[in-house]
């Protein structure tokens, strides 16, 4: 939760694109995404198999696992918050392009330039300028700035990361923005948001921003933490226990985690805060306050209808997606697997390129591009330096598994068989 990013004013998006050319045939340099090119730099390293996931908006698909908790939550935002005549209050953006800017992803949102979350082996970058966004609040700056006070974001965002049941390099979030005025706030016209004579400077402690009041704070802060408790409560049911966690986002302050207690095991749901009054006034913001929650799809999912690997959300098999045939969205659904298939494991061992310019974050994205989606989990077994050469090596055992069949020993040796000529090609030596 602790990795973040941020957006452009989306209606001036083509003249700020200097990496940006035309919507023609894409040149030998050039990447096209979703109908724009891009050029090729040395930061460029998404893969083709995750550009093969843009598009594809699984989260629309009515019926579709992600779909049912999309709108779910949707309607509790719409139907907790309403105007006076009943009709709702958040805007809903589900279709912002994935592709963003580093200022959206990260400097909209006041991350720092050496902060971790921005490094080329945590994100897919299209090149210097542009990266498959990590987090729906990089688009938190551009409605902030088209003047919208409560809005809903919700989209595919790309991380690389390591391969286990509940990590995929694509998943979904819905992100939350609420903005109040002193008048919205209080009922008294003796208070105020903004404590006198403090500027917007940060101080690092848990604590409220030096600029606000303590009754705005404390305020919002109810209403966001009976929002959230709330929701968890709508999709898990009255029982629900959860605890508040503290915790820091570049955007927030105070900053929180909720985390509920399920199948005997704290699970964190999602993060949220009192937005960066800075964050605000750079987007011509004023004489406001806001908080901003942001949460994950396919953990919650996962844990609703019992789903047991994060790969299934990606099945076209009708055995799995007629389960979630439903015409009542709120219905209880337990996923039952259609079958179990075994799995295969196999190891491979290479010297690292000796340029070092490798990580296993690397030699994940090769696996997940020529893996045909079969690679379940990749473990670093052995890490090696040679006392003498100072060569290192790795040695990574691979777990295979089909969702759908029985794989052979033979057909998992021919994709293992492409995944070490895949490392060999980027200048590894196969032991
Ligand atoms: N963007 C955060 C994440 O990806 C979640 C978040 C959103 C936290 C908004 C605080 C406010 O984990």
């Amino acid at each position: 939760m602790y990795k973040m990013l941020k957006i452009r004013n989306f209606l001036g998006r083509s003249s700020q694109l200097r990496s940006f050319t035309s919507q023609s045939k894409p040149q030998l340099n050039e990447i096209s995404l979703l109908g724009q090119n891009f050029a090729r730099d040395d930061y460029t390293n998404i893969t083709d198999k995750i550009c093969s996931y843009l598009g594809m908006n699984i989260y629309l698909d009515q019926n579709h696992p992600l779909s049912l908790v999309r709108q779910r939550i949707v309607n509790y935002v719409y139907k907790t918050f309403t105007k006076s005549r009943g009709n709702p209050v958040f805007s809903v953006f589900d279709r912002l392009s994935p592709v963003v800017s580093t200022n959206q992803n990260f400097d909209s949102l006041l991350i720092p330039k050496d902060h971790p979350s921005r490094s080329k082996s945590d994100c897919y970058y299209v090149n210097r300028d542009y990266l498959l966004r990590a987090h729906m609040t990089a688009h938190q700056n551009e409605l902030l700035r088209a003047g919208l006070n409560n809005f809903l974001m919700i989209g595919d965002v790309y991380r690389r990361d390591e391969i286990d049941r509940t990590h995929f390099p694509v998943f979904h979030q819905i992100d939350a923005v609420r903005l109040k005025t002193k008048d919205e706030l209080f009922e008294t016209k003796a208070l105020s948001i903004f404590e006198e004579g403090a500027n917007e400077a940060f101080t690092s402690d848990q604590g409220k921003q030096a600029c606000h009041s303590l009754e705005a704070v404390k305020l919002m802060e109810y209403e966001l933490k009976e929002t959230l408790v709330g929701l968890a409560k709508t999709l898990f049911g009255d029982e629900i226990q959860y605890r508040w966690v503290d915790v820091y986002f570049p955007f927030t302050q105070p900053s929180w985690e909720l985390e509920v207690h399920y199948d005997n095991n704290w699970m964190e749901i999602l993060g949220c805060g009192i937005m960066q009054q800075r964050i605000l006034s750079n987007a011509g913001v004023t004489e406001k306050i806001g908080w901003a929650f942001g949460l994950g799809l396919e953990r919650i999912a996962m844990c609703l209808y019992q789903i047991p690997d994060i790969r299934l959300f990606w099945s076209k098999d009708t055995g799995f997606l007629n389960q979630f045939k439903t015409a009542d969205i709120n219905s209880k659904i337990t996923y039952i697997p259609v079958s179990q298939y075994p799995q295969c494991k196999n190891d491979l061992s290479f010297w690292l390129p000796e340029n070092g310019d490798f990580s296993s974050n690397d030699f994940y994205d090769i696996a997940r591009s020529v893996g045909e989606d079969l690679v379940e989990q990749i473990e670093l077994v052995d890490d090696f330096k040679h006392p003498k050469t100072g060569k290192r090596s790795h040695c990574y055992r691979i777990t295979y598994r089909h969702m759908e069949k029985t794989l052979t020993q033979a057909d998992v040796n021919l994709v293992h068989k492409k995944i070490e000529e895949a490392v060999k090609n980027v200048g590894a030596v196969v032991r």
